[in-house]
């Protein structure tokens, strides 16, 4: 399954290289527009407050993508990625894009990612390619 990512600073597309999967990078004003399943990875930039807490418009280019063309029908599940200084708002965009699509966040890692995580991704991508469903749960 292709991975489709964004990175501001180079972590997510350092950690992406590491694997063996098929890729493609979401640009800033670049209208990718999906035709095949693919798994996001976002790295999460949010600011806190104790009353909202959102991500900042460093991230617009994930928000436009999934929106674009409803690319995000074609969205298996997430990958999130962040640093665990940030607390409660830990890889929260990827959150904020779960709830807002429903997608299933599947995994998260901090900065490149470890061995581990490499592994655990493409063993996530091949499970996927070969039928897995994954939903989310209504508790409804
Ligand atoms: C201004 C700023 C805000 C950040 N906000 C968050 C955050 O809300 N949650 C989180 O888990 N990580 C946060 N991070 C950490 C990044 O998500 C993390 O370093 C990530 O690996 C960066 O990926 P990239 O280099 O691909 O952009 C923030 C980093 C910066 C510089």
């Amino acid at each position: 399954m292709k991975l489709v990512y964004f990175s501001v600073t180079g972590q997510t597309r350092r950690f992406v290289g590491k694997t063996s999967l098929p890729h493609v990078e979401i640009l800033p004003d670049d209208d990718l527009e999906m035709s095949e399943p693919f798994l996001l990875i976002t790295p999460s930039y949010a600011e806190e407050s104790p009353t909202v807490s959102k991500s900042i418009d460093v991230m617009d280019p994930v928000f436009d993508f999934m929106a674009y063309n409803e690319n995000y029908k074609l969205c298996r599940g997430i990958i999130g990625t962040g640093n665990r200084n940030f607390a409660g708002i830990y890889i929260f965009t990827a959150k904020e894009l779960s709830a807002k699509y429903q997608i299933p966040l599947l995994y998260d890692f901090e900065f490149n990612g470890t061995p581990a995580d490499v592994e655990a991704v493409e063993k996530l991508a091949i499970q996927l390619d070969q039928g897995a469903k994954v939903t989310f749960k209504n508790p409804l």
